[in-house]
C-alpha cells in the first residue's frame, strides 16, 4: 500500500516510523513534512489546510490510504472530502470532529450523556458572562469556543483575572471567530492524563495512558506550549481508574456521538484530571495528542495500519490490539525562547550516530539547508526511549538528549518526575 500522512510534526515522524514497520505499507509519502520525516518518506511542500491539493496528490501518487495529523484539516472537512472522491482516509468527518473543533459542542455531549467534567455556562453576550464572572467569584477557567491553536483556554486564579480574559475572548475578539462563543468554568484541580482511544464509530481500543508536560519550565512553571515532553503509560490511571474512563468516559462519548448521528470514527483523545472526585474531562480532541503520539505509538505492538484501517471500515470488534508492557518517555528539544520568540536556521549537531534500537529521535522544526539540518519552529525534536521500567527510559532518553545540540536548545529536565513521585510514594 501507499501511505499518506497529513502533517509535519513529531506526531507526524511517530506515525510514519511505525507505519514504516508494516508489512502492509510499501511506501510512505508525508505532506508536508519535516527534514527529519524526509529520510523516511516522500515529501512535498502543501499546505494542511489545501485540501483540494491534497487530494490531488493522493490522486497522483495512488495512495491506498491517507492518515491525518493535526486538528484543522479534520475540522475543515477533509475526511469528507476524500471519502467522497472515493479515496480512504482514518479520521473523524467534519461533524464528528466538531468535538475538538467547538467546546460548546463537546460540553453538549458530556451534558447530554452524563460524562463527568467542570461545571460551566456558554455566553456570547458581554455584559452576561461579566456578571457571570461576579457571581462566581474566585478561580474560573475561561475559553474561546473554537480552535485557538492550544491558547484558548485561561486558567484564572482570581475575579479580575477571569474578567480580563472573558473581556479578551468576547469584546477584543483576539481569537477572531473562535471567541465568539466563551465558556466559563470551574477550576478543577488533580495532574492531568491523556487518555486516546481509536474507534470505528461503536467499539474501541485503547492506547496506553500518557502524561503531558504543557509548562515550558521544570516544575510545571512558566507559560503553557504545545507540550514539552510525555510518558507512557501514566501510573496515576491504575485499573480501576482505567476501568472508570473507559466506562464513564470513553464508551459514553462515542455512544453519545453515534446516537447524535455524528459517529466517531478515529482517534479520540480525551483530555483528563484526576479530581479527588475521580476523573473529569478537560477537554476532547479529535486526533493524535503530540507529544504524546511520541511516546504512545511506540509502545502499540499491534499493526497500526490495520488498526485504522479496521477503524475506518468499522471493524474493530474483531481486531485484537496489543500495547507493550514497557515505559516510553518522549523529551521535546525546544528552540530557546519558545513558546514566545525565538531564533531559527541553528545547525543541529549529533543527529547522524546511534542511539541504539531503543531511542528514537522525532523531527518537528528542522529543515534542510545545504547538506545540514537546522531549526525550524519552536519544537525542534522529540526524543523517545523506551524501556522495561520507567526509570531506566528516563535515563536512556536523557543519555540521547545530552548528545544532541544547537545553539540555544531548551529542553525539560524533570519529564516524568511526577510518575516516579507517584510510584515511590
Ligand atoms: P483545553 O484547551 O480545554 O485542554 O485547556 C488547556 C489546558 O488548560 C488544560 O490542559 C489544563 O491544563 C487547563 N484547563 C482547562 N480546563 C481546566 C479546568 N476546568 N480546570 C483546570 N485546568 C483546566
Ligand atoms: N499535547 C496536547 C495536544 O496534542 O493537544
Amino acid at each position: 500500500m501507499n501511505v499518506l500522512i497529513v502533517g509535519s510534526g513529531g506526531r507526524e515522524h511517530a506515525l510514519v516510523k511505525m507505519l514504516k514497520k508494516s508489512e502492509h505499507v510499501s511506501k510512505i509519502f508525508c505532506v508536508p513534512g519535516n527534514a527529519g520525516i524526509a529520510q523516511d518518506a516522500v515529501c512535498e511542500s502543501i499546505s494542511v489546510e489545501n485540501i483540494r491539493e491534497l487530494i490531488a496528490f493522493a490522486r497522483k501518487n495512488k495512495i491506498d490510504f491517507t492518515v491525518v495529523g493535526p486538528e484543522i484539516p479534520l475540522v475543515m472537512g477533509i475526511v469528507d472530502e476524500f471519502e467522497t472522491n472515493g479515496m480512504p482516509i482514518f479520521g473523524p468527518g467534519q461533524q464528528a470532529a466538531e468535538l475538538e473543533g467547538s467546546k460548546a459542542f463537546a460540553k453538549h455531549i458530556m451534558r447530554e450523556y452524563d460524562i463527568p467534567t467542570a461545571d460551566f455556562q456558554v455566553f456570547t453576550d458581554y455584559e452576561k458572562a461579566r456578571r457571570f464572572v461576579y457571581s462566581q467569584g474566585g478561580p474560573l477557567v475561561v475559553k474561546a469556543d473554537g480552535l485557538a491553536a492550544g491558547k484558548g483556554a485561561l486558567v484564572c486564579d482570581t475575579t479580575d483575572q477571569a474578567l480580563e480574559a472573558v473581556k479578551m475572548i468576547l469584546r477584543d475578539a483576539v481569537f477572531g471567530q473562535a471567541g465568539r462563543k466563551v465558556l466559563i468554568e470551574e477550576k478543577l484541580e488533580g495532574q492531568e492524563v491523556s487518555m486516546l482511544g481509536i474507534s470505528d464509530g461503536e467499539n474501541l481500543i485503547y492506547l496506553s495512558p500518557s502524561q503531558d508536560h504543557k509548562r515550558v519550565f521544570d516544575k510545571d512553571r512558566g507559560p503553557n506550549t504545545g507540550g514539552m515532553g510525555a510518558y507512557a503509560p501514566a501510573p496515576q490511571l491504575d485499573e480501576e481508574l482505567m476501568d472508570e474512563v473507559r466506562y464513564s468516559i470513553m464508551e459514553r462519548t462515542i455512544k453519545g456521538m453515534a446516537l447524535e448521528g455524528r459517529p466517531f470514527k478515529g482517534v479520540l483523545y480525551a483530555g483528563l484530571m484526576l479530581t479527588s472526585s475521580g476523573p473529569k474531562v478537560l477537554e476532547y480532541n479529535c486526533r493524535f495528542g503530540d507529544p504524546e503520539s511520541q511516546a504512545v505509538l511506540p509502545l502499540v505492538e499491534s499493526d497500526l495500519i490495520e488498526v485504522m484501517m479496521a477503524a475506518r471500515d468499522g471493524q474493530l470488534d474483531e481486531y485484537e490490539f496489543k500495547n507493550s508492557a514497557k515505559s516510553a518517555v518522549c523529551i521535546v528539544i525546544a528552540s530557546g525562547g519558545y513558546p514566545g520568540e525565538y531564533e531559527k536556521g541553528k545547525p543541529i549537531l549529533g543527529l547522524n550516530q546511534t542511539f541504539g534500537n531503543d531511542v528514537m529521535v522525532f523531527h518537528a522544526g528542522t529543515q534542510k539547508q545545504g547538506n545540514e539540518i537546522v531549526t525550524a519552529g519552536g519544537r525542534v525534536l522529540g526524543v523517545t526511549a523506551v524501556a522495561d521500567e520507567l526509570k531506566q527510559a528516563i535515563n536512556r532518553v536523557y543519555e540521547a538528549v545530552g548528545k544532541i545540540t544547537f545553539d540555544g536548545a531548551y529542553y525539560r529536565k524533570d519529564i516524568a518526575a511526577k510518575a516516579l513521585k507517584f510510584l515511590n510514594g
